[in-house]
């Protein structure tokens, strides 16, 4: 199946980019970021992390680590959760004042998506809109390096340690884009399962689904060889589409779901499957990192551009406010079926990593196998009955769609093709499972 995915087209692609942090990960491993942090031969850092976070054991242990290394620290905690622009023009003026020498970031996807984008604004100035991909922003370039930047993460769910992206709200859009540049990518990751010890079960959940979708997502893309050839081998978008690297990395993380992620959540003293989920997690960046995400990504920017009169238990965020692995998945098993008919092997081999039950099923049925194994798994961890779960109906699906066709680059990467009726459509199907 793999060598026949990527077989070669008239003007496609016939190579493909892989780029990773230098990682560690391991239990006890976040007392290392002081030893690590020295081999740059840097001497003061910012340290960035959340208000939740700050007074913390797990910011006082990096904290630590890099005193007791000689490194001089200074701590910046101003950033929200799903970090906005104004989040990011503080830490980049906290950077200019500061006379920092790297980047130091411990937390969610949130903290290190602002500390990347702080990173940038570092350096050349401006607002994270400029940045954007036209037309909905500036497209400025972005050369490198920047900072160092060793990235810390606190849940098992986003990858961002590995990425080369940061997602921002851009509050006078009310939604969020995505800034993506090969020097964005972190210097170091250190992963440390420890850290997720304390984790609430909705928050595993939510992570746990984000790193579903992407792991799924990566291995259901379009493949490399059918995205067009690039002029200039600078030119290549982080999202180039499935190839064998970002496979190898999905078809794992893909099996960490199917085996652990009903254990993390439900089971707070499951160590093993806690541990295997924050290992899932960082593969499943790694591979989306070298691929690209697709729809269901592209369609929860809608839903979380829309969303209104809606909280999360457990988070300490002011309303309107979906986790992004619930904005995602809620779409992602009508979306799955609906992409399988491009490429039903591929979606047949996700659900059976998934450990989805496939007795008797044919290659005709790998939507709704893959579907239904989703839906279940949403199900034993109290995950929301789709879109209808966080507060949408009937009436919205025109501008859910609207909304996010906008993510053009991401809706390419999908198997198969769509317009704004087939995103309608999909959006219309996700109502509800159950
Ligand atoms: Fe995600």
């Amino acid at each position: 199946m793999g060598c026949q995915y990527f077989a070669p087209t008239p003007d496609g692609a016939d190579s493909f980019t892989v780029a990773m942090p230098r990682l560690t990960v391991g239990r006890g491993t976040l007392s290392e970021v002081g030893a690590r942090t020295a081999a740059l031969s840097v001497r003061r850092v910012a340290l960035f992390t959340d208000p939740y976070l700050l007074d913390g054991p797990l910011v006082a242990i990096a904290r630590k680590s890099l005193e007791d290394a000689g490194i001089e620290v200074v701590v910046f905690s101003d950033i929200r959760v799903e970090p906005d622009d104004e989040s990011v023009s503080r830490g980049a003026a906290f950077l200019r004042d500061a006379r920092c020498e790297a980047m130091v970031s411990v937390g969610g996807g949130s903290v290190i998506d602002a500390a990347k984008a702080a990173l940038v604004l570092h350096r050349h100035g401006g607002n994270p809109i400029d940045y954007f991909a036209a037309p909905v922003g500036g497209g400025q370039a972005i050369t490198g390096p920047l900072l160092p930047h060793v990235a810390c993460p606190t849940t098992s769910g986003t990858g961002s340690e590995c990425t080369s992206i940061s997602v921002l709200r851009i509050t006078s859009l009310n939604t969020k884009f995505v800034i993506a540049h090969p020097c964005l990518l972190p210097t170091i990751a250190i992963v440390d399962p420890q850290v997720c010890d304390s984790l609430p079960a909705n928050a595993v959940a939510s992570t746990g689904f984000d790193l579903c979708c992407h792991a799924l997502e990566c291995y259901t893309a379009r493949a490399y060889t059918q995205h067009a050839k690039v002029a200039s081998p600078n030119a290549r978008q982080y999202i180039q589409g499935a190839n064998p690297f970002s496979d190898i990395a999905a078809v794992e993380a893909l099996k960490i779901v199917g085996e652990y992620l009903e254990r993390g959540v439900n089971d707070a003293t499951d160590t093993q499957a806690r541990d295997q989920l924050m290992w899932g997690a960082t593969l499943a960046g790694i591979a989306f990192g070298n691929s690209g995400t697709h729809l269901p990504h592209a369609m929860s920017y809608g839903v979380t551009h829309l969303m209104s009169d809606i909280t999360t238990e457990g988070y300490p965020v002011k309303t309107p406010f979906v986790p992004h692995g619930i904005s995602v998945i809620v779409n992602a098993p009508s979306i799955m079926a609906y992409t399988a008919q491009a490429t039903p092997e591929r979606h047949l081999e996700g659900a059976r990593y998934l450990l989805a039950d496939d007795k008797g099923a044919t290659i005709d049925d790998a939507g709704e196998v893959l579907a239904n194994r989703m839906v279940q798994l949403m199900k034993a961890t109290d995950m929301p009955n789709g879109l209808s779960g966080i507060g949408f109906d009937e009436s919205h699906i025109q501008a859910l769609a609207s909304s996010s066709m906008r993510q053009g680059r991401a809706i390419a990467n999908a198997p198969r093709d769509s317009n704004q009726v087939d995103l309608e459509n999909m959006y219309r199907n996700a109502l509800s499972y159950w």
